[in-house]
């Protein structure tokens, strides 16, 4: 039986109310396009989505989420069961800390809303990784590889994909994109201006290049 590659992908939403959230610009094109190539090579694939507008990859298993913890509670139920984790998704740093049962009215004066910690889901999970490879991803607008292998270390990872985030750059979504993969061997590889079904392959070349039981 082939090994299961669990991949995230997409932004988390974080309610205000019944009708607003927080959230971020990912569009999830990256997590996609990776689950549907590890499927063309014959991984078994879950792949678990926050929303997007992206159609469904054919052949995987699709678990469709909206918080981090919603992500979260996801995730703890299938890491056990797969080989490799590969977090693209752009999980929400914070929540609500009491988002409103109803719809906030309009009114005068300032409206504050306190955000809280949601769990950093990657570290908790690479914690208990035992064999399993695991793969980080690093949005940084500045310090790109310095902060990255920071962030594979206290993660506990074995391959971490930073992407740089320039001003005026658009790299949600359909567009070419320059990464930096790094390993927890010491191993660096730049690539440039490539599309992201590119990259995907070249990230599973990377995985592929660790065993994934
Ligand atoms: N991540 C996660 N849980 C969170 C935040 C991030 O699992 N609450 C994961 C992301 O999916 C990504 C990696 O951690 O694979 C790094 O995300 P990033 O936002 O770059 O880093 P943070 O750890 O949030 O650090 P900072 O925002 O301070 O750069």
């Amino acid at each position: 039986m082939s090994a299961r590659i669990l991949i995230t992908a997409g932004p988390t939403r974080e309610k205000i109310d019944p009708v607003r959230f927080i959230s971020n610009y990912s569009t999830g094109r990256f997590g996609y396009e990776i689950a549907k190539e590890a499927k063309r090579r014959g991984y078994a694939v879950t792949l678990v989505s926050g929303p997007t507008a992206l159609a469904k990859p054919k052949g995987v298993k699709f678990i469709r989420i909206e918080s981090a913890r919603d992500m979260m509670k996801a995730l703890s139920k299938e890491f056990p069961g797969c080989g490799c984790l590969i977090m693209a998704a752009a999980v929400s740093d914070w929540r609500v800390k009491d988002a409103a049962k109803r719809k906030i009215k309009r009114g005068p004066g300032k409206k504050g809303l306190e955000l809280i910690e949601n769990p950093d889901i990657l570290k908790a999970l690479a914690r208990r990784k035992g064999r399993r490879v695991v793969v980080g991803y690093a949005l940084e607008t500045e310090g790109l590889a310095r902060n990255a292998l920071k962030k594979l270390k206290a993660k506990n990872l074995d391959i971490i994909i930073a992407n740089k985030l320039a001003a005026g750059s658009r790299i949600f979504g359909d567009n070419p994109a320059n990464i930096l993969i790094m390993d927890r061997l010491g191993n660096r590889v730049e690539v440039r201006r490539r599309s992201k079904e590119a990259l995907a392959k070249i990230i599973l070349d990377k995985v592929s290049s660790f065993n994934i039981d």
